[in-house]
């Protein structure tokens, strides 16, 4: 299958109106989207699940495993297709584990080495969010940690998917896609930019001036 697309959004009409596309397979958020998009965080994730079916990452705001596994819980009684979303820490990857113990995907996020995306993987993780921009911004080469978490993954067979996250660019989505990323969430600035190419326009004004007197 080729890598899929999540919109990394909490903009409940513009999901509405890309996902029209057929391309999204599912949403994620974070306290920042949701601080920046303002409003209640379990109506605004309610809405996005009844607008995309697929995996809605909602992050957990708790440090402490305890409060991040009651958290989780209780997001994950909102809709069938949330996954609750946890910072790679050791609380993090406790709750993670308790989680998957539930039934309950994880998507465990902020993740900048190979060696977190490994225990995240050890720790039952449904999915893993390397973070490419906020890397390559460190002066690291992010593209290069998704290609590297990918052959580590295929080596031991793991069953933790690659969501490559805060990828900024179409370019970089197009490295993401070429080091093996499960999945990428991007903007819907990106996503826009995703589907359009000058030649697709210029070449679609030429089919239309050439289709008069063509009937369906
Ligand atoms: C992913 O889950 C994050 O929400 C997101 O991709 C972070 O992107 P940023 O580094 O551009 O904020």
């Amino acid at each position: 299958m080729t890598m899929q697309i999540f919109l990394d959004s909490a903009d409940v009409l513009q999901i509405t109106l890309l996902a029209k596309s057929g391309v999204i397979s599912g949403v994620t958020t974070n306290p920042s989207i949701i601080h920046k998009n303002g409003g209640d965080l379990k109506m605004i994730i309610i809405q996005i699940a009844e607008i995309v079916d697929g995996p809605i990452s909602c992050e957990v705001i708790a440090s402490d495993a305890k409060t991040m596994i009651l958290q989780g819980k209780i997001a994950a009684n909102w809709h069938p297709n949330i996954y609750v979303k946890l910072p790679c820490t050791p609380d993090g990857l406790e709750a993670c584990r308790a989680l998957k113990l539930l039934g309950i995907c994880t998507n465990i996020t902020l993740v900048f080495s190979v060696s977190q995306a490994n225990a995240a993987s050890q720790a039952g993780a449904t999915l893993v969010s390397p973070f490419v921009g906020r890397l390559d911004d460190a002066g690291q080469d992010g593209v290069q940690l998704i290609q590297d978490i990918r052959t580590v993954f295929d080596y031991a067979k793991s069953s933790t998917k690659i969501l490559a996250a805060s990828v900024r660019s179409v370019e970089k989505l197009t490295g993401v896609m070429l080091a093996g990323a499960d999945i990428a969430t991007i903007s819907p600035e990106i996503f826009s930019a995703m589907l359009t190419h000058p030649l697709t326009d210029t070449g679609l004004k030429i089919f239309q001036q050439d289709s008069v007197g063509i009937t369906f």
